[in-house]
């Protein structure tokens, strides 16, 4: 049902338009060249993205769930004491972000986020500090920074800090990006993200030399020289042809983000005040998507069909529902997480929509009536 909306809700080959040819160039260079992983193209896509970013070091790796799991990893390596093993992480996330903390055989805290941004409520996490904690991972979720000035109580405290930046490339607050704040930023490129590749990629970044040489090293078997291993490692390397395709999207990621941001000017100047909006205020917001949040969902869904209106749902089930995760997190109520899975829709935002469109789509969702 959903997902004839979804081809629809954008179209990826609309927004990589623009630098097909250079990409096409430098694959037939890979080809010519033989070397498709590990070669030119990743060490320049981690040169330009570290500096993108503005850290020391960047890390091309397989994935964002990989990127997480190895930051975690890195993260149990250089940990204190043993009995250090929670992760505390924002209940509504993509459940990708809780996975991680498991698969890193760790233990996820769950708190539930600030109803008018979304993002984490770092007040409650502040009291979900344990004797056990090891990490906190803030998520950008939406595009959206999450107010990391608060996040200093924590490093006082020697929490380590890891940033699921996943859905935020390029954004910041007061030109402090995320991804340069916590001890390892992680950053998905899976296609539909503002940062997407042709198939799965991602990128940690850090200032740290330690975590840079350990992650590098975890990413690929352990091994910082070949066949000889100094960590039980795995293998979640970017392959050449991904890294050719995210140089050349990368020179495009400012123009892709300011598309979506005068999009979302546009929804949340023509939209109804009836429709909950995302909140716009100085934070460097590069809306990943747009989300609203209406009360009779599945009629909205009717009438968004009715008036061939695109839409997707990010998330319709909270992680702690999900019945992978029954087990681990029970009858677990939290409230805000519950109604914000219920209520939101996301509306379309790629980058390539005119904003006469927008406007036409605001015009027909304002009349509305639930
Ligand atoms: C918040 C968040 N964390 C982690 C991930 C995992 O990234 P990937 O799909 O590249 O493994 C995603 C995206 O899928 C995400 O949105």
């Amino acid at each position: 049902m959903i997902n004839k909306s979804l081809k629809l809700y954008e179209k990826l080959s609309l927004t990589n338009v623009s630098f097909n040819n250079n990409f096409i160039k430098n694959t037939k260079k890979i080809l010519n060249s033989g070397i498709y992983i590990n070669g030119p193209f990743s060490e320049n896509l981690e040169k330009r993205f570290s500096k993108f970013i503005g850290v020391n070091y960047a890390i091309n790796v397989s994935n964002g769930l990989d990127g997480l799991i190895l930051g975690l990893n890195a993260f149990k390596l250089i940990r204190k004491k043993k009995n250090l093993n929670e992760v505390i992480v924002p209940a509504n996330t993509y459940i990708a972000s809780i996975l991680s903390i498991i698969h890193a055989g760790l233990k996820p805290i769950l708190v539930e986020p600030n109803i008018d941004d979304y993002n984490i409520d770092l007040e409650l996490a502040k009291k979900k500090i344990s004797k056990n904690t090891l990490a906190i991972m803030p998520v950008h979720l939406y595009g959206r920074p999450v107010d990391f000035r608060k996040l200093n109580y924590f490093r006082r405290k020697k929490i380590f800090i890891i940033e699921d930046a996943s859905q935020a490339h390029g954004a910041h607050i007061n030109g402090k990006k995320v991804g340069s704040i916590g001890d390892l930023g992680v950053f998905s490129c899976y296609p539909g993200k503002n940062l997407g590749s042709i198939g799965d990629a991602g990128i940690i970044t850090t200032n740290s030399k330690k975590l840079f040489m350990i992650t590098k090293t975890l990413k690929n078997y352990g091994s910082k020289k070949k066949y000889f291993n100094d960590y039980i490692g795995f293998n979640n390397r970017m392959d050449e042809i991904q890294a050719a395709f995210l140089i050349e999207k990368l020179k495009k990621l400012r123009k892709i983000n300011s598309n979506k941001i005068k999009i979302a000017k546009t929804y949340d100047k023509y939209l109804n005040s009836k429709f909950i909006k995302p909140k716009i205020d100085n934070f460097h917001n590069v809306f990943h998507i747009y989300p609203i949040r209406v009360n009779k969902r599945n009629k909205f869904i009717k009438y968004l069909k009715k008036q061939k209106i695109p839409f997707n749902i990010h998330y319709p089930i909270a992680p702690h529902k999900q019945k992978a995760l029954r087990k681990i997190f029970g009858k677990k109520i939290l409230p805000i997480t519950e109604e914000i899975h219920k209520t939101t829709i996301s509306l379309p935002i790629a980058p390539y929509i005119p904003k006469k469109k927008i406007k036409e789509y605001c015009l027909k969702i304002n009349k509305y009536n639930d």
